[in-house]
């Protein structure tokens, strides 16, 4: 069955976001490596095209390779534990001109193939590519001020000083998973958990609160900068005065470290759930909002902005409880350890994406960064990161007993 105008659409503009942020590197910063348990930006050029070739025309199609030591470099990314990195050298990969080939040929088959594939295959590449925009994004934010094309940024809103409170959850059930439409392997077995009443931070931890905890000794973010006797908040294309109200973007285990220090514990993803999704009577909500799309509603994501912007931004946009900014603005790490659901099955052509993390040093964040699409903001969607990772573009909140 032919595939509809609209995912053709779909995947133009995830092309179009990605090439656009592969655009900002400059030559040089290509074979960087921004950040040290990742690839070199390089491969990532050559990932996004070689996962939808291999994905579309070879697994699904059967199609002969026209470049198989491409099709084998660029297939998967790497994800060592945390410190570790690799020690190829920039000589060891392919010239860019080689891997522009080498995208144009793939993209164009990609193109000739899109009618004769499922729906689903389509739905995986296209994801594949938006969270690839998210991650090019944070390459991006850790490459040197000087190796790319500097944007100007418009001014942060204004937005006033956060009252930080707790919120009371009532006990409630939460639905975890999905039963039918799309959705990764990890997220299929729609089940219910019981949640018993908590009280959950109102806003995201702010760099204000944290900077507490690191003028008692807690260990620095990795996007601060000291400088003489003032902080300084690494931003994606300058280094500005630390700003106190945007949330403070850390590795689950500074998360950790924060709470204990601040006699408080991190959501589970249930609980993140219920504060999120739930209402105080009645079906829960398909976003924190209600069950409107992310299009035409207030919030941090699908990059609107390069930075965060304060947690008192965007009120509009509260969960039926008052808890702030769930969806947006920096990734929430929870206290889970990703694993599968009840039934859980891999697809058939991508056995690896989420069977390879399961091994309880990878840990759920929930939410949407700026540089999160607005298809990725569904409830079932289920991120995660190994718990020590520094880069990413996650914060967290505090939960209490009641
Ligand atoms: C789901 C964001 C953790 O970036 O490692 C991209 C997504 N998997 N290519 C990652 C992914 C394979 C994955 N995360
Ligand atoms: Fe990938």
């Amino acid at each position: 069955m032919p595939n509809s105008v609209e995912i053709r659409k779909e995947l133009s503009a995830a092309r179009a976001c990605t090439d656009r942020i592969v655009s900002l590197f400059k030559p040089e910063t290509l074979y960087e490596r921004p950040i040290p348990e990742r690839h070199r930006v390089i491969f990532y050029v050559g990932h996004l095209e070689a996962f939808d070739w291999n994905q579309i025309c070879r697994w699904t199609l059967g199609r002969a390779s026209f470049h198989p030591t491409f099709d084998a470099l660029f297939e998967a990314g790497i994800d060592p534990e945390v410190g570790s990195a690799r020690d190829d050298t920039p000589e060891e990969w392919p010239s860019i001109e080689a891997v522009q080939r080498y995208n144009v040929k793939a993209r164009e088959a990609v193109d000739r193939a899109l009618d004769e594939v499922p729906e689903t295959i389509l739905r995986m590449a296209i994801e594949h590519r938006w969270m690839h925009a998210e991650t090019t994004a944070y390459l991006l934010h850790h490459a040197s001020h000087s190796g790319k094309v500097s944007l100007s940024v418009p001014p942060c809103p204004e937005c006033p000083a956060p009252r930080h409170t707790l919120i009371d959850i009532p006990d409630g059930v939460v639905t975890l998973g999905r039963e039918d439409g799309f959705g990764w392997d990890n997220e299929f077995g729609a089940h219910h958990v019981d949640v018993p009443a908590f009280a959950i931070s109102k806003y995201k931890v702010t760099n204000e609160q944290y900077l507490h905890f690191v003028n008692e000794g807690g260990p620095v973010p990795p996007f601060w900068v000291r400088r003489g006797d003032r902080w300084y908040l690494r931003a994606m294309f300058e280094d500005i005065v630390l700003p106190p109200h945007w949330p403070v973007y850390v590795s689950l285990k500074d998360a950790r470290a924060y709470a204990q220090w601040a006699g408080c514990s991190l959501p589970t993803e249930a609980q993140f759930h219920r504060a999120a999704y739930g209402v105080p009577a009645g079906e829960e909500r398909a976003y924190p909002w209600g069950n409107q799309g992310p299009n035409g509603v207030h919030g941090n994501f699908h990059f609107r902005s390069w930075d965060p912007v304060p947690v008192t931004a965007n009120p509009q946009s509260d969960s039926a409880f008052g808890v702030s900014q769930l969806v947006g603005n920096g990734w929430e790490w929870t206290s889970t350890p990703f694993h599968p659901f009840e039934g859980f099955q891999s697809y058939p052509t991508y056995p690896g994406y989420s069977a390879r993390f399961f091994d309880d040093d990878h840990f759920i964040v929930k939410g949407a960064a700026p540089a999160t699409a607005a298809c990725l903001l569904r409830r079932s969607f289920r991120n995660w990161f190994r718990q020590g990772y520094p880069h990413a573009h996650a914060g967290f909140r505090c939960v209490r007993p009641v």
